[in-house]
């Protein structure tokens, strides 16, 4: 059995003292969640953050992660700064950095190396575009993505890896995959991970679906078998609807 994960992908979002509050109107009401609850939140904000959530089940993780462990890459972050700031969890090769800041498949393997062997945990993001649905061809785009993002690591490595699965199309949209579009996608992932690290691999992966995931979409999203849980960008910004999202078993 996988556990559940719901993490909130802030984004650009929350200065210190906003995140604080919110994390802080937060715990009490995703105190008896039954599945991990990640805040993903901007690097600024970490430390107001960790000292928020101590002491409950909120766990923090990052927006993004540089490869190299120190040097002249101005404005990039180190795994090593992120441990030592006490975050667990790191999304890699969101769509955005994909679509507007240059971040290829390649850039996004050697950041997925990065973070798990400084034993971060990466939340690898793939997902196709409108066009790439409208042409049938998403199935292969998202093994590709997949395959590329996770080259190097070890199955055990893999198995400790949380995918999020974000269609492109559904992002800050209101539109949502389908449970069964969601399902299905994601049981491709599934299947890639298990025909190049073996079954026993694919079945402990937990994946996410992402995209305008709220909630009212979250029963139905999450009563799908191969979906583990949800990477949450706008419903992640209010305590009231994210922690919904966290209780969607209730
Ligand atoms: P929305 O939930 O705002 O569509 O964002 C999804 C997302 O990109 C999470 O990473």
């Amino acid at each position: 059995m996988r556990k559940p994960i719901i993490a909130g992908n802030w984004k650009m979002n929350k200065t210190p003292a906003e995140a604080a509050a919110l994390v802080n109107e937060l715990k009490p009401l995703v105190a008896d969640a039954q599945c991990d609850v990640v805040v993903c939140v901007p690097a600024v904000d970490i430390a107001a953050v960790k000292e928020a959530a101590a002491g409950s089940n909120i766990k923090v993780g990052a927006q993004n992660v540089h490869w190299a462990a120190s040097g002249a890459y101005t404005g990039e972050l180190s795994a090593d700064m992120l441990v030592a700031a006490g975050v667990e969890y790191v999304v890699i090769g969101h769509s955005e950095r994909r679509q507007y800041f240059g971040e290829t498949d390649q850039t996004v393997n050697q950041r997925v190396l990065a973070a798990v062997n400084a034993g971060l945990k990466a939340i690898l993001c793939v997902g196709e575009m409108k066009d790439v649905r409208e042409a049938g061809a998403t199935d292969g785009l998202v093994d590709y993505q997949t395959i590329m993002a996770l080259n190097g690591l070890t199955a055990e490595q893999v198995a400790e890896v949380i995918i999020a699965y974000e269609p492109v199309w559904a992002i800050g949209t209101g539109l949502t995959a389908t449970d069964e579009q969601a399902n299905e996608t994601i049981g491709v992932i599934r299947k890639a991970i298990a025909r190049k690290y073996g079954q026993e691999c694919a079945d402990k992966v937990r994946i996410q679906y992402g995209g305008s995931m709220n909630p009212k979409n979250v029963k139905g999203l999450m009563a799908q078998p191969e979906i583990d849980g949800g990477l949450i960008g706008g419903a992640s910004l209010k305590a009231a609807d994210f922690s919904l999202v966290v209780n969607y078993d209730k």
